[in-house]
Order: C-alpha cells, then structure tokens, then sequence
C-alpha cells in the first residue's frame, strides 16, 4: 500500500534525524508517541476513506504494520533499559574507583606521618657525658657545688666543668648515676639535684682508717634548660671529704618530640 509506506518513510525519517544525545535523553519517549500517533492517524484515515472491496486488505496491512511498530518500540526500550543498566553499572565501577583511590590517599598521609616520625627520631639530640674530680675535696661546705672537672666524655657540652651545672639542651627523660668515696673516717651526704631539688643521694659512714663509697642512679623528667648538679649537704655538723675519683655521668633516654 503506497500510503502506508508514505507513512513508515516520514516516521523513519524521524527516527534517523541527528539526534544529540542530550536532547535525546530527554525526549526520546514523546517523540516515539508523537510518531505512533501521526503512524495511526494517517492509517485509519486511509481505512475510513478506502473503498469498501478493499477495506479488509486495509484492515490486515494496518494490523500488519502495527504489530511491527510495537516490536521496535519493545526494542528501542529494551536498548534504552540496557544503556541504562549499562551506565549504572559505570557509575558503580567509577565509585570503587573514588573508594580506592580514597583508601590510597589515606595510606599514603599515613606513610608521611611515619616519615615524619622517623626524621624527628634520626634527628634525636645525643646527651651522654661523665666527668671526674681531678683531686680531693677534704672539706666540703655547706650546700657546695661539687665539681667534676675532669671530662672523660661529652657529646653534646652540657656540663659546665666551671660552674659544675648540668644544663638539659632538650626536654625529655634523662638518666644521672652518681659515684663518689669520701676520705678516711668521714660521714657524706651528697645529693643529685635538679633544679635545686634531690633527685639521688648517696649516705657514706666511713669509719677511721677506711673509706666508704656510694653510688646512685636516677631517671628524670627535664625541660629544656633545666638544671642537674651535684652538692654536699653538711650531716649533722659533720665536715664530708671526698677523694679525688668521683664521677658523675648522665645521658639522654627519650627526646620530647
Ligand atoms: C670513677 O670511675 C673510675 C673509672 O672507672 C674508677 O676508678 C673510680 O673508682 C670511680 N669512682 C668511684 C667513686 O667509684
């Protein structure tokens, strides 16, 4: 029937047009009905106005080319379902994606955090001295400063042989041994102090003729310019000596960081 086909050619012209995409998205369902609907207009115009001999050959076309038309619009909506499904399936997989890559950022902000840490430990200050008296102190006043003049080691110079102050160049954990001897039949009490403050003592009883010695070990807590030295502390009235190898030594255990 040539009308019919007049028709199917304007409705497939429809179809083929330049479309974009974007237009297409949103009108590609109303165009299809336009396109129905003109498609059934125009047939039933024909079967109204065909002769009566030939309206059932008319009827059977008609029939014919509906049946067909709703076949390609179930295809066309099934492509439409599939792009559909097709770009959800994208947009999950482009989710995993941001997710990992997210996961990556995190683990990389952590290996910075370590690389950090582990500079700051490299860069740790070193502190470890002793020092030693060089000669006796036969007699020790009250609250007198010992001091250890002789270096025996000392990375970093905090100890002063002249004043015999020990000054913490960082803040953190420090460790003090203190060693001394006094001189025959003396009594000592010497103590490490810290700002002033014992931090250890050593108790000597010497008894005539003989020597005593006493060592002790602290671990303090110093900020940056605290101070750490040694002194006498007169016991009851009695006059402390102390022979010429006491040694006092001290070293950094944790930095602050
Ligand atoms: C100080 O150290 C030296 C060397 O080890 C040692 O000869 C001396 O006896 C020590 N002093 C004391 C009081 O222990």
């Amino acid at each position: 029937m040539t009308y019919l086909r007049t028709v199917q050619l304007s409705s497939t012209c429809i179809t083929h047009k330049k479309i974009r995409p974007r237009i297409l998205q949103v009108n590609v369902t109303d165009m299809l009905l336009v396109q129905n609907i003109l498609v059934i207009l125009v047939s039933f115009s024909y079967l109204i106005s065909a002769e009566q001999q030939n309206k059932y050959e008319v009827y059977q076309k008609i029939q014919q080319d509906l049946e067909s038309m709703k076949f390609e619009n179930e295809a066309r909506f099934m492509k439409t379902d599939i792009k559909i499904a097709n770009m959800k399936e994208r947009i999950s997989q482009q989710d995993e994606i941001i997710r990992q890559q997210q996961e990556l950022i995190e683990r990389l902000q952590g290996n910075q955090e370590l690389q950090k840490h582990t500079r700051q430990v490299s860069v740790q200050t070193k502190v470890a001295f002793t020092y030693r008296t060089s000669s006796d102190h036969s007699s020790l006043g009250s609250d007198q400063t010992i001091k250890f003049d002789r270096r025996m080691t000392d990375v970093s110079n905090s100890y002063s042989t002249s004043t015999g102050i020990f000054t913490a160049p960082v803040g953190g954990y420090y460790a003090f041994v203190l060693d001394t001897r006094t001189l025959p039949g003396r009594i000592c009490w010497i103590d490490a102090v810290k700002n002033g403050v014992p931090i250890a003592t050593n108790y000597m009883e010497a008894p005539s003729g003989q020597e005593d010695s006493e060592t002790s070990f602290a671990v303090v807590r110093l900020d940056t310019g605290d101070q750490v030295w040694v002194r006498n502390k007169v016991y009851h009235g009695h006059s402390c000596g102390l022979d010429d190898l006491a040694n006092f030594s001290g070293f950094l255990l944790y930095e602050d960081l």
